[in-house]
């Protein structure tokens, strides 16, 4: 299972990056606000990391300017994934730019309907929002349990990125169902390795370690 980042946050993704653990960021025009920075310099410096994937989104909504605009990001650099939305509009962009050669991750998925058709016009990730769901009294992991099953039903290659991630029970339920990728937080990547017996036990074996002869 691949885990990527959800930020633009550049001091972030580089802690990650060399911790090893990363496979890929998704940005979004939210996270890429929260900065303040021009998005395509912010893309730039990501890239340069060496992260092999980096989902950079679409602001276009006619299907022609989303084309327009996915080319022109894919262009910035070979690792740019190109984010368009679940719209009718998104679909007709996502078919012509997949053609292309163009890797697109659908965004803003809330059904297995709408993955399904995802999955038809060739997106190479499909992202349906989990949290987003959870909050509005729907559990966002029966779509993922969903979108898996129907995409094994039918081979299709577009990899399920479970997204809107906002605790590690969401990473480790995606993880169990066979979702090909997890985006979160940095605070929920960091909790993915922490325990308090790993505290526990460090600090008591170095403690112990302090009443052992030394030289
Ligand atoms: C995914 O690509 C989105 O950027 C993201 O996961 C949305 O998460 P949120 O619901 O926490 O904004």
């Amino acid at each position: 299972m691949k885990l990527f980042l959800d930020t633009a946050s550049v001091a972030e993704i580089r802690t990650m990056w060399e911790t090893g653990i990363l496979d890929g960021v998704t940005t979004n025009p939210s996270l890429v606000a929260k900065e303040g920075r021009r998005f395509e310099e912010v893309l730039r410096e990501i890239c340069d990391l060496g992260v092999p994937s980096v989902s950079a989104e679409v602001v276009a909504t006619t299907a022609d300017a989303m084309v327009a605009e996915g080319r022109h990001l894919r262009g910035l650099h070979p690792a740019i994934y190109v984010k368009v939305p679940m719209t009718p509009a998104g679909l007709r962009a996502t078919k012509v730019l997949a053609a292309e050669g163009t890797r697109v991750n659908m965004t803003l998925v809330f059904s297995a309907t709408q993955a399904l058709l995802a999955a038809k016009v060739g997106a190479a990730y499909v992202s349906p929002f989990i949290g987003r769901l959870d909050d509005q009294s729907q559990v966002g992991m029966d779509l993922i349990r969903d979108i898996v099953q129907i995409y094994r039903n039918y081979r299709f290659p577009t990899q399920v990125l479970v997204a809107s991630v906002r605790h590690p029970i969401h990473v480790l339920e995606a993880a169990k169902v066979g979702a090909d990728i997890a985006t979160m937080p940095f605070g929920v990547m960091e909790k993915l390795a922490q325990h308090p017996l790993t505290d526990l036990g460090l600090a008591r074996f170095l403690k112990d370690w302090e009443k052992v002869p030394k030289g």
